[in-house]
């Protein structure tokens, strides 16, 4: 990639970029796993929802991170610090646009994820859900030393019964403490 990646906190503005990404890399890579019906509906507008409302008033306990290239959002992540008792501060999202996957960004937006949990979490822990069928995810999340520590099935987007194609699995991805994530 000959471009530099910026990081930077997600504003309001962002919300209609990253809603957008995020219905492109859910209907590329969730595909079997979420309901065609779902897919290939009006997705965008789904994720416009749920991303203006977190955008235009964050909650104190949780953080977006946009990456862009030339001025453009190519990849999020979304941090809710100390989720969990026992698991700690929860990767909720991380999406890289397609053109873009495995030039970095991803490891970017992770590393920086890692950072912010360790210098505001109270407690030390990371951890977030890949679908079982994201075998790439998962080869992406053990590079950083993450593993694979727990099986469950996955709940339905947004809690609306019928996104689902059947009972998909998940995989809970755990670090001990963010500061174990491997770098790259
Ligand atoms: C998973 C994702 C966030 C990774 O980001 P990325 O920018 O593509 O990954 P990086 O270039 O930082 O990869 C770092 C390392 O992770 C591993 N990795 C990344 N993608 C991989 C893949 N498809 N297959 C195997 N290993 C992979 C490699 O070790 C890679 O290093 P290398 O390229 O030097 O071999 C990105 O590919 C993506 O958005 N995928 C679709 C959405 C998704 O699945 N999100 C995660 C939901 S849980």
């Amino acid at each position: 990639m000959g471009s530099a990646v910026d990081l930077r906190t997600a504003s309001a503005a962002d919300a209609e970029a990253v809603a957008t990404l995020h219905a492109d890399s859910w209907r590329r890579h969730y595909r079997g796993a979420f309901a065609d019906t779902f897919l290939d509906g009006d997705l965008v507008a789904d994720r416009l929802a749920v991303w203006s409302e977190r955008l235009r008033s964050p909650k104190p306990d949780q953080v977006t991170i946009v990456a862009d290239v030339d001025d453009e959002p190519v990849g999020f992540v979304h941090v809710v610090l100390d989720d969990d008792v026992r698991w700690g501060s929860f990767i909720e999202n991380l999406h890289v646009t397609n053109a873009l996957r495995r030039g970095g960004i991803g490891s970017a937006l992770m590393t920086r994820a890692a950072q912010v949990v360790a210098e505001r979490g109270r407690t030390g822990g990371l951890y977030l859900w890949t679908l079982e069928q994201n075998t790439a995810a998962q080869a992406f999340y053990v590079a950083h030393g993450g593993s694979p520590i727990e099986r469950a099935y996955a709940a339905e987007p947004g809690g609306v019964p019928g996104r689902l194609n059947g009972r998909p699995a998940k995989l809970r991805m755990a670090w001990a403490n963010a500061h174990d994530l491997r770098r790259r």
